[in-house]
């Protein structure tokens, strides 16, 4: 008898895990952390790059929903301003800077984007530094890649996310507190044909970033690195294409998914995938 209720229960306990699992996106990272919680962003400043758009638009709005105090970043000013206005429009109680800022501008131009940051909600400082800007371009063979591609895509996704950290950690250290956030992909732990440059930016953050957690971690700063899957982001321009070489974008819809439902963690990211493949 008591052998029959222990199976029972722990069909019950393997059942109750497995939807968790699917709601959870397939990720066992994910599963374990359960929602977000308010009480560690609320108040808080959040720095977020590549904002005008994409991941860095939702990011931002749900920031703003849970009570922090966000600037955005991207290069396109009148682009931010739409974002800011849409999140007031959700969330009125926000607090909502725009900062305009391109990575690939140098390390002066960045230094003076970093003290405005600081600045910013009286002199706050930044607490969550996500970095989520990427340069976006269309899908190449690694032979086929321009020397242009090339550069931009180094200067935005590894040497100017690289230099923003190196001038605003000092900052997080003097209060003994930060958190680095770090749109990777991916591409940034296994191959990804027809993204060798992407992909090789990613490696160099992945890099970069676990080195710099390893260094700073027993100074209160924190370093989170994102490796998601592929993600159509709706609101960009056309540039993957499944024509181009055969290559093909599975997970699409997913950032539509986690906006609609409002929170990244939802059935319809592992599920809803399979109808837009
Ligand atoms: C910024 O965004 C606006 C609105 O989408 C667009 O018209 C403009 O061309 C963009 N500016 C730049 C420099 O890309
Ligand atoms: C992207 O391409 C599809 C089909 O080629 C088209 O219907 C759609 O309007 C395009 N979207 C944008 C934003 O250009």
């Amino acid at each position: 008898m008591l052998c029959l209720v222990a199976v029972a229960l722990s069909f019950v306990g393997l059942a109750t895990l497995l939807v968790k699992f699917a709601k959870a996106d397939g990720d066992f990272t994910v599963t374990s952390r359960g929602p977000p919680k308010r009480e560690e962003v609320e108040g808080k400043v959040v720095w977020i790059t590549g904002a005008s758009r994409g991941i860095g638009e939702i990011l931002a709005n749900q920031f703003a929903g849970l009570g922090a105090k966000v600037i955005l970043s991207a290069r396109n000013a009148s682009e931010l301003e739409r974002v800011k206005s849409e999140i007031i429009s959700n969330y009125p109680a926000s607090s909502i800077e725009v900062l305009p800022l391109d990575l690939a501008s140098g390390e002066e131009s960045i230094k003076e984007a970093v003290k405005r940051a600081e600045s910013l909600f009286s002199n706050a400082g930044v607490d969550f530094m996500v970095h989520n800007a990427a340069f976006e371009r269309p899908k190449r063979k690694a032979l086929d890649e321009t020397e242009e591609g090339l550069r931009a895509t180094m200067n935005i996704n590894v040497l100017g996310t690289i230099t923003l950290t190196s001038l605003l950690a000092p900052y997080m250290l003097e209060r003994g507190r930060g958190h680095f956030v770090v749109m990777s992909s991916a591409a940034g732990k296994c191959p990804a044909p027809g993204q060798a440059i992407y992909s090789a930016s990613k490696h160099a953050l992945n890099g970069y970033f676990h080195s710099l957690r390893s260094e700073l971690y027993d100074k209160g700063i924190k370093v989170t690195v994102v490796c998601p899957g592929p993600i159509e982001t709706s609101k960009s321009s056309n540039v993957s294409s499944s024509a181009e070489g055969g290559l093909k974008e599975i997970g699409a819809k997913r950032l539509d998914a986690a906006a609609n439902k409002k929170s990244a963690y939802s059935w319809n990211l592992l599920f809803g995938q399979k109808k837009s493949i």
